[in-house]
């Protein structure tokens, strides 16, 4: 979603901020756009499209000053045009605003500005904040952004400059990510810490509702009863490498490659003499007796990995488990009370949707434990447990390693859960354990095998249309299958329970339609083999992953992608990565933007 980028310090403005900018790319944008101190102006230069475009526009201009604001938008009020784009400025032309999130009653403030004479240009709601700081300016910017986030409802992440305080900006957040890069002589404010890495690593992380005053020897930050507060430095352990292609023709593909270490990251360091030790979440065997059903809520590809939390948390752990879609579940009145643990999963933790589903549940009672990549945000920090999935930065807008390690941390906290309730002997527990330690090594088969799929990618990527069946744990690989596929490439897809087609969508299977059919469940493949021979009679070209040892598929379906043989109840950690494979070779073939498909967004900051 947008992305913002802020610069004080002794260096030039302008390239500081597009190169940040660019390295929020992944995050999904449509127009652009910087406000710089030139000389003693304010000059604001924004356009629709990427941000070449803007960087034609403003080399011309020889925007010398030291001292801007940048964005990228991704267009919620308005259309992407040059209009709409970010900065926007007040009535005077003095002040320059950026902004994350959505102004929920800007309506009602433009009216109120409208009766006070201000003029509006632009369709979007970010519009009201220029105009609205601009009105309570009394030479104090702080106390002007003070008063002005007090009448905001909605999201924001803001970075406010104006031209009677050249030495100096103010930035503001609520429920959408705002971090401050600390750095010597200079300062920065980033929508997300890969903006700023190549300057710092030493950042504050803002709270909502705080406001940071800037300058280049100084940060205050203070909240909104004007009292400072002090914060502890957060030092970021990943370097830029870690947010760079380093060689790789797409961040997808580097990021599939990183699968294998990222599981070991994330087993490894919670895996002591043979034992699940989950240091950070403090649920006790006592704790447990009072719970008696599971949530597990969140958005996406990260809700597609609790589909798979609910089969192993029940299958280990004997607990009752509903998985929601966050954007539903917090409108639905949920039957939440205080017997009940949510669990929530998010990669960015930061999606509006799945933090408002957390504040929801803790309102009615509920212990959330969240499985979350991104440390010190939001989701995190308001969480009672977090459970880290240590899969590095995510920059490819398509989930795929952070979907491998969210697995891997449901099935860490399937089996603490099936320990501490008593639900599972101590024989099989050790052999999960010893099979999850063995997950990366086959996942670094499965990637070197990755021929035969770019084959069968290049053979139909002309498809309009596919189809992905499975049961069980399959069923839940299908759907995030499906969704791979159809973010990228951009190709219809639709994911259904097996058994469940011939209750309506197999009449659309005719000669030709792709079905790819992951089986890897022991027990259901019999019933899939039936499945496959429903499809192929009515014409399907069938494409299935399985293990090596199930022989019996060859016979079934037109192409088998082999897997090593793990337990069928790990097997989603790399039966996913053919179907993540598949999508980008689609997509490859096809010519799409890979990392920056059309429409979307990396980190969804709004509803
Ligand atoms: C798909 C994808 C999205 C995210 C969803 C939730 O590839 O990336 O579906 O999974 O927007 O995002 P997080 O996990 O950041 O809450």
């Amino acid at each position: 979603m947008c992305g913002i980028v802020g610069y004080i310090g002794d260096k030039m403005a302008v390239p500081v901020l597009i190169n940040g900018l660019k390295k929020l790319e992944y995050r999904g944008y449509d127009s652009s756009g910087v406000a710089i101190f030139n000389n003693s102006d304010l000059d604001v230069v924004k356009c629709k499209g990427r941000l070449s475009a803007l960087e034609e526009k403003v080399i011309p201009k020889s925007l010398n000053g030291m001292v801007g604001i940048g964005h990228t938008r991704w267009a919620t009020h308005g259309e992407p045009n040059d209009i709409n784009s970010h900065p926007h400025i007040s009535k005077s032309g003095n002040i320059a605003v950026v902004h994350n999130g959505i102004i929920e009653n800007y309506m009602k403030l433009k009216e109120f500005l409208q009766e006070k004479g201000f003029k509006f240009i632009s369709e979007t709601d970010t519009e009201v904040v220029a105009h609205l700081v601009e009105y309570h300016y009394r030479g104090d910017l702080v106390k002007a952004v003070k008063d002005t986030i007090e009448e905001l409802e909605g999201s924001y992440a803001l970075g406010v400059i104006c031209k009677f305080h050249p030495d100096e900006f103010v930035a503001a957040r609520k429920d959408s990510p705002l971090i401050v890069g600390l750095g010597k002589g200079e300062n920065f404010i980033a929508s997300d810490i890969p903006a700023i890495l190549e300057h710092t690593r030493d950042v504050y992380i803002l709270e909502d509702k705080e406001i940071v005053h800037l300058k280049k020897d100084e940060v205050k930050i203070f909240n909104i009863l004007g009292a400072e507060v002090k914060k502890d430095v957060f030092h970021v352990s990943w370097d830029v490498a870690s947010a760079e292609k380093s060689g790789y023709e797409h961040f997808m593909m580097k990021e599939m490659c990183e699968e294998p270490k990222v599981i070991r990251d994330t087993i490894n360091p919670r895996i002591k003499d043979g034992k699940i030790v989950l240091d950070d979440i403090k649920i006790t065997p006592g704790d447990l007796e009072n719970i008696d059903k599971i949530f597990i809520v969140a958005c996406g590809t990260a809700y597609h990995a609790g589909v798979v939390g609910k089969y192993i948390i029940e299958k280990f752990a004997k607990i009752p488990v509903e998985t929601d879609l966050a954007s539903e579940f917090r409108y639905r009145n949920p039957l939440i009370t205080d017997r009940n643990l949510v669990i929530i999963i998010s990669q960015s933790g930061e999606t509006i949707d799945t933090l408002f589903a957390l504040r929801e549940s803790k309102k009615r009672g509920a212990r959330v434990l969240s499985i979350v990549n991104v440390v010190g945000s939001s989701i995190a920090r308001e969480s009672d447990d977090v459970l880290y999935t240590w899969a590095g930065p995510e920059i490819a807008v398509a989930s795929t390693k952070a979907y491998n390690t969210q697995l891997t941390a449901l099935y860490l906290v399937a089996l603490d859960l099936a320990c501490k309730q008593g639900s599972i002997d101590e024989e099989t527990c050790t052999r999960i354990i010893d099979e999850m330690r063995e997950l990366p090594s086959a996942l670094e088969k499965v990637l070197a095998d990755k021929a035969d799929i770019q084959k069968f990618a290049s053979e139909h990527y002309n498809a309009k249309s596919i189809f992905f069946i499975g049961r069980g744990l399959d069923y839940a690989l299908s759907m995030e299958g499906s969704l791979k596929l159809k973010e990228i490439s951009y190709i219809h897809s639709e994911a259904y329970a097996g058994g469940e087609l011939k209750h309506g969508t197999i009449a659309l299977i005719e000669k030709g339609t792709l079905v790819i059919c992951p089986m890897t469940q022991d027990y259901l493949l019999e019933k899939m083999i039936s499945n496959i021979k429903e499809v192929k009679a009515r014409g399907a070209v069938v494409m299935a992953i399985t293990q090596e040892k199930n022989k019996e598929v060859e016979k079934a379906a037109d192409i088998v992608i082999k897997i090593p043989d793990v337990d069928s109840v790990l097997a989603p950690v790399t039966a996913i990565t053919p179907m993540q494979l598949f999508a980008y070779y689609m997509a490859i073939e096809k010519g799409c933007d890979v990392d920056k498909p059309r429409n979307l967004a990396k980190s969804v900051t709004v509803e």
